[in-house]
């Protein structure tokens, strides 16, 4: 959907995805990201714009690896090329479930690079199942969030021109939740989980739209920021006080 848009606005739009895509490409594989960035550079010599879109929600380590490793790495092995644009910008899919409490351990693991520890981590965590797997996926999204806003005023982004952003989606119907939205149980975990009192699930395009917005011409000057397109929950967990860090899994338990 994110390709049509941009190629709507007059932009040439490649597609890279494990499969349908113009680049069947596995982005959680460094070396297939590296070789691909360089068949782009031959092809094209720069970029203007990053649309880090891909995920999963397995809720185990192959969240870490795609959510978040993947992730930056995609947005990092395209550093060179957007560096050549005059004009570039990057946005990520986080999501709505970085707001949820999760596993700062996790976190911090992945924000400190230790890869191999998070991945340990992860699998002991979802080998635990229920809330304390789903915190692959939950951390994964916090922390992709958080490093955007860690590297959006830094020299390698803001001083080569780059602006970098995320969008926070909610309860979206894609396919990745279709057998959960489809019976009244399911919905009711959805939205018990993430409540959406304004429009209720969004749609592709709700969130698309947005995508493409943060990497067009028309955003000159929000950097660092995650964008809730949620129907409302970031408003309803954080309440009016957005200047604390959300909460652990731990600190939510005691309360
Ligand atoms: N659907 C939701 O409710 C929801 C909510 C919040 C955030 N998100 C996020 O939105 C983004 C898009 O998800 P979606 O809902 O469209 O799900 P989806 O499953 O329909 O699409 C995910 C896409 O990512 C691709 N992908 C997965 N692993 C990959 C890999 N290793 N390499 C390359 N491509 C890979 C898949 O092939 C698929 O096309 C994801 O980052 C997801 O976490 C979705």
């Amino acid at each position: 959907m994110c390709l049509k848009l941009v190629e709507e606005r007059g932009d040439n739009a490649i597609g890279l995805d494990l499969r349908n895509a113009e680049f069947e490409v596995d982005l959680s594989d460094a070396d297939a990201v590296a070789t691909f960035v360089e068949k782009i550079e031959a092809q094209y010599g720069h970029v203007d714009g990053v649309i880090a879109n891909a995920g999963t929600q397995a809720n185990s380590p192959l969240d870490l690896k795609v959510n978040y490793f993947g992730a930056r790495n995609s947005v990092t092995s395209f550093l060179p090329l957007l560096q050549k644009s005059d004009n570039a910008r990057v946005v990520v899919t986080a999501s709505a479930a970085s707001l949820q409490p999760t596993d700062t351990k996790l976190v911090q693991l992945l924000l400190d690079d230790k890869q191999e520890e998070a991945l340990e981590y992860g699998q002991a965590l979802a080998d635990r199942g229920g809330m304390a797997g789903y915190a692959n996926y939950s951390a994964s999204k916090r922390a992709i969030a958080t490093w955007v806003r860690r590297v959006a005023p830094t020299q390698d982004f803001a001083g080569a021109g780059i602006g970098i952003n995320a969008v926070g989606p909610g309860v979206v119907a894609t396919p990745m939740t279709t057998e959960l939205l489809s019976t009244d149980e399911g919905r009711d975990m959805a939205f018990g989980a993430m409540p959406a009192p304004y429009n209720g699930a969004q749609r592709p395009e709700d969130i698309a739209d947005v995508l493409v917005f943060l990497v067009s011409g028309m955003n000159r000057s929000m950097t660092g920021q995650v964008i809730y397109v949620d129907g409302g929950f970031d408003s309803i967990s954080r309440g009016e006080d957005i200047w604390h860090a959300p909460k652990s899994m731990d600190q939510a338990t005691q309360e």
